[in-house]
């Protein structure tokens, strides 16, 4: 993991200020919760530490290195959207593994390590027995815990997720037994 800082980080839509001068330090491990009503700008943070948008005024820093104006793919950063997005056709299995195998080359992985990979995440959210199904064949919170293991397989320097609250459950459960 990696400390995250953002630093009067200010964002505007046309007139509206989503981010108005937000400064925060995440720690090395560190669990953090932005909370606040609908439309304070919980999703829009999000999306600048994942550089998914460009603040207007600040900065970001992902272990003391300016990311301010490093793309996305660039930052090491996972983010679970809102409507967690799954590949519709693909099975459960295949979904935890995509990020894996669009890096096979560059992450250096034999289909076998990423199998492994892929039992582990999949172990820890407890849907090891869901693996060869479709989305289309699962709950909410079971496709919830489908996204968080994509991108958790990923080994992420930093993971976002946007509106976790139905998962917390599953995963506190799941760090409770490692
Ligand atoms: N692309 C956009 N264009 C214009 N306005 C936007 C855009 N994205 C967000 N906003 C506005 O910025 C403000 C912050 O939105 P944001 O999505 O960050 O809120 P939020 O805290 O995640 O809310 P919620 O709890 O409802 O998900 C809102 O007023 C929203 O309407
Ligand atoms: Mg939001």
């Amino acid at each position: 993991m990696a400390v995250v800082e953002l630093r009067n980080i200010v964002k505007r839509f046309g007139r509206v200020t989503a981010v108005d001068g937000v400064s925060l330090r995440i720690g090395d491990g560190e669990f953090y919760i932005l909370l606040g009503p609908s439309g304070c700008g919980k999703t829009t943070t999000l999306r600048i530490i994942a550089g998914l948008e460009y603040p207007d005024e600040g900065k970001v820093l992902i272990d003391g290195v300016d990311v301010t104006n490093t793309e996305p793919k660039d930052r090491d950063v996972a983010m679970v959207f809102q409507n967690y997005a799954l590949y519709p056709h693909m099975t459960v299995y295949d979904n935890i593994a995509f990020p894996l195998m669009i890096r096979r080359k560059k992450l250096g992985l034999t289909r076998s390590e990423i199998r492994e990979r892929v039992m582990e995440v999949a172990k820890m959210l407890r849907i090891e027995d869901l693996l060869s199904r479709k989305p289309g064949q699962l709950s909410g919170g079971q496709q919830q815990r489908v996204a968080l293991a994509r991108a958790l397989v990923r080994r992420p320097k930093v993971w976002l997720m946007d509106e976790p609250l139905s998962n917390l459950d599953a995963l506190l459960r799941g760090s409770r037994r490692s």
